[in-house]
């Protein structure tokens, strides 16, 4: 196996060879992790990978080829997938959605099949047959096996493509009834919902097909910090005057990272809402306003996101709600006294990938 190694990789002549030393060593497959490494410490990362997934494809059960790889190629499948199959109150509403909706003999089609999850509560449900298409190999490999383990083989359909290389009748055969996609992310649109789920509607769903969920929002509130391990605004420190690094105050930040307790200073509002039945536009700006209902120093807008599927079941990870999910803090330039009564007016701006907001002054 060792000697023909290298044959159909795609490797630069350097790397393919230093591979002739690892072949001929006398531990080839700890070598070749070495040698990956090596190569991604040169900055030859492409060869780094290669070589890295191929020692780990020959090796699958050494724990020590794993551990020895990850650093050079780590991408097999996100780590966050594990979080998001813990996250239970987002797999309630999933369930409660589907279980609400599916009605027998039902097609659905899915985006984003991770590790099934969502097509196996699907067929629970009582569809008909679920096609569910997944961008990662590795990912949709390893969903095809739980789905197999699982039982649902003869009902699940796994398309390993990109959902907008989907071709209608040849990957799937009839139109679905009903969309569900898990396919947001802590900024909203980052994993592309808005362009997905269009292109599910206008390809691969009968007209009047069900999209669970129906809406995607952005909501938020006012926020005084409290407990944050920093503020990110440099004052004078050992006597020294610092404040002119806050040029490099970031505008927004995951309170995952900064690991907040919040205060709220207004109400909760609507920032922006998706309604997925309808084109969103590529660009977009509009405007709200944030009414203090406490006296305070308003240092940043929080955001969450709100997900509804009719009927009132909606989701949230507004905290303390813990979600696999973490609001963002969007950072005010300077802090705002607020009174209660008192109105703050933001403006918005989205395109297809992100929403971008600020204070209007
Ligand atoms: C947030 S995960 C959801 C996984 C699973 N449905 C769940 O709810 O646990 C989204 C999945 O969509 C996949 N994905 C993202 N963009 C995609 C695309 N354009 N086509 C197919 N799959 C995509 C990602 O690789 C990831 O596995």
């Amino acid at each position: 196996m060792f000697k023909s190694l290298g044959k159909n990789l795609l490797l630069s002549d350097d790397a393919r060879f230093a591979l002739k030393d690892v072949v001929k060593s006398e531990n080839p497959i700890l070598q070749l992790a070495k040698l990956s490494q090596m190569l991604k410490a040169g900055q030859k990362a492409e060869d780094a990978e290669i070589l890295a997934r191929a020692a780990r494809q020959i090796a699958y059960d050494d724990f020590s080829i794993k551990v020895l790889t990850e650093w050079v190629d780590r991408i097999e499948a996100p780590v966050w997938h594990f979080d998001i199959i813990d996250d239970a109150i987002r797999l309630q509403a999933y369930a409660e959605a589907l279980r609400r909706y599916v009605k027998p003999d039902m097609i659905v089609f899915e985006i984003g099949t991770g590790t099934g999850i969502l097509s196996m509560l699907a067929v629970q449900a009582g569809a008909r047959h679920v096609y569910t298409c997944e961008i990662q190999p590795d990912v949709a490999e390893i969903a095809r096996q739980i789905i197999s383990k699982n039982g649902y083989q003869d009902r699940i359909t796994v398309i390993n493509k990109n959902a907008l290389n989907l071709e209608m009748g040849q990957d799937i055969p009839e139109r679905a009834d009903l969309f569900v996609a898990e396919i947001v992310d802590d900024t909203l649109l980052g994993e592309r919902v808005l362009p997905l789920t269009e292109y599910a509607r206008h390809q691969i769903l009968k007209p009047k097909a069900i999209l669970l969920p129906h809406t995607v929002s952005a909501r938020g509130c006012l926020i005084k910090k409290h407990g944050l391990r920093q503020n990110y605004r440099a004052k004078t420190v050992m006597g020294f005057d610092l404040s002119p690094f806050n040029r490099f105050t970031p505008t927004e930040l995951s309170l995952g990272r900064a690991g907040a307790e919040i205060e709220a200073l207004s109400d909760d509002i609507e920032l922006i809402k998706f309604d997925l039945n309808h084109d969103a536009p590529r660009e977009a700006t509009s405007s709200f306003r944030a009414l203090a209902n406490h006296d305070g120093n308003a240092e940043a807008l929080m955001r969450w996101l709100h997900l509804d599927f009719g009927d009132g079941l909606v989701f949230e990870n507004r905290l303390p709600q813990k979600s696999c999910w973490w609001p963002h803090i969007h950072i005010f330039p300077k802090e705002v006294p607020v009174k209660k009564g008192d109105e703050i007016s933001f403006e918005l701006y989205h395109n297809q990938d992100r929403l971008f907001l600020w204070p209007m002054t």
